[in-house]
């Protein structure tokens, strides 16, 4: 037991509100794919802060640009015009609808990821009443969806313990079963403005859906007047194999919200919307003081450069696909024990089986040095930094077979 660790354990009890389930281990020092805790002990991060740091802990050119804007312009606020945030609009759109509709889209930028789907939902009411007129405000979202911990997000999330004790909730949101494109159907009504969902789950356990439903789900927000709004903030920015995930299936969202990776670990989020629904805001009807500042800024935009100089989203699609192999070799060598491998690029579940305890065996992952995460009990989540190279898949599988054949 680290003396460090209790210190800072019990200084954090004693300062700091009691709304996270830490794990029991304190960090100190990151550098690419590898963390080091209190007493200096290395560790190999699968998670990346949750998918947030993409190009790895300390990337020397995101810091290098983050210091470089820190000396000249910190922050001004979105009274006035500055060159980092247009600048990181413009690649942010780049991405999203490459060629012909290149930057027929308009971004808003705030600080995290649910204050992006929180403006990606008034957005959506918005667009309806002022636009086109139409009294419209409901969203649907999905069973084990999760989208964030405001009050409008935890709403819009289909899960029961996001909103536990925090009644009376918002008005308007309707979750419907995911998957069920009939269900779908049966809730989109002349009162929906926009459906909103993730093409993977993650915190729902790392669930994709199949191409055919999400297509299906589009054609009908199309079909129906509604807005189709994909919800990128864990599976955005190539951590799937693509810019976006919706772009493995042809689809094209009227929006898509991210946070997370942006600015590989600086707060910052944003509503990317095409030019037609972006015409829903107006001076006034949406801000915040500190969306796009040009430190954040500037970095985000030196994290999208280097995604695409080092063509991290083949990358990602490249080693997903390998580190699956990997697992699907685990859960052979380990017959009963793990239920399946899913996901999508270097967004992996592993379901372990109902009799196996997943606490146990990510604790055993743990102290043999690999971080990850435990989500919906029993699905073992790597989002790993996109930078992880084969030997480290390698030698985390060899370690999760070794853990599951002494279970
Ligand atoms: C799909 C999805 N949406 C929204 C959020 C909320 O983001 P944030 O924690 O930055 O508010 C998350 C965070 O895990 C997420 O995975």
């Amino acid at each position: 037991m680290s003396e460090k660790l209790d210190v800072l354990k019990d200084r954090t009890a004693a300062s700091v509100m009691n709304t996270y389930g830490r794990y029991n281990l304190g960090l100190a020092r990151g550098k690419g794919c590898i963390l080091h805790d209190l007493d200096g002990r290395e560790y190999l991060d699968l998670l990346a802060g949750i998918a947030v740091t993409g190009l790895g802990h300390c990337h020397p050119e995101v810091v290098q640009a983050m210091c470089d804007q820190a000396q000249e312009l910190f922050h001004v606020s979105n009274l006035f015009y500055q060159e980092p945030q247009v600048a990181l609009a413009e690649a942010l759109l780049d991405t999203w609808r490459p060629g012909a509709a290149a930057r027929d889209g308009r971004v808003f930028f705030c600080n995290s990821g649910a204050e992006a789907n929180e403006g990606a939902i008034k957005l959506a009411r918005r667009y309806m009443h002022k636009v086109r007129g139409e009294n419209r405000h409901e969203v649907i979202t999905l069973s084990g969806s999760f989208h964030g911990r405001t009050l409008a997000t935890l709403t819009a999330t289909g899960q029961d313990k996001v909103k536990d004790g925090f009644e009376p909730l918002p008005e308007g949101f309707i979750t419907v079963q995911a998957g069920d494109l009939e269900a779908m159907r049966a809730a989109v009504t002349d009162r929906t403005a926009a459906v909103l969902l993730e093409i993977v789950q993650g915190e729902g356990g790392v669930k994709p859906f199949p191409a055919e439903y999400l297509q299906g789900v589009q054609a009908l927000c199309r079909e129906r007047g509604v807005l189709f709004m994909a919800d990128e903030i864990q599976t955005g920015l190539c951590r799937t194999g693509r810019w976006w995930a919706h772009q493995h299936f042809g689809l094209q969202p009227d929006v898509i919200t991210c946070a997370k990776a942006l600015a590989n670990g600086l707060p910052m989020g944003a509503v990317l919307a095409t030019a037609e629904v972006a015409r829903g805001f107006e001076p006034g009807s949406h801000a915040t003081t500190f969306g796009g500042g040009p430190v954040v800024a500037a970095a985000a935009l030196k994290t999208l450069e280097v995604m695409a100089r080092d063509r991290l989203a083949e990358r990602a699609e490249r080693l997903g696909a390998f580190a699956m192999s990997l697992f699907a070799d685990v859960a052979a060598d380990n017959p009963g024990k793990v239920g399946q491998v899913r996901g999508l690029g270097l967004m992996i579940g592993i379901e372990l089986s109902p009799g196996v305890d997943g606490q146990k065996v990510w604790e055993e992952l743990l102290r043999r040095g690999y971080i990850l995460n435990l989500t919906q009990g029993s699905v073992l989540r790597l989002l790993p930094p996109l930078i992880i190279g084969e030997a480290d898949l390698r030698r985390f599988a060899k370690t999760l077979g070794d853990v599951l054949s002494g279970m």
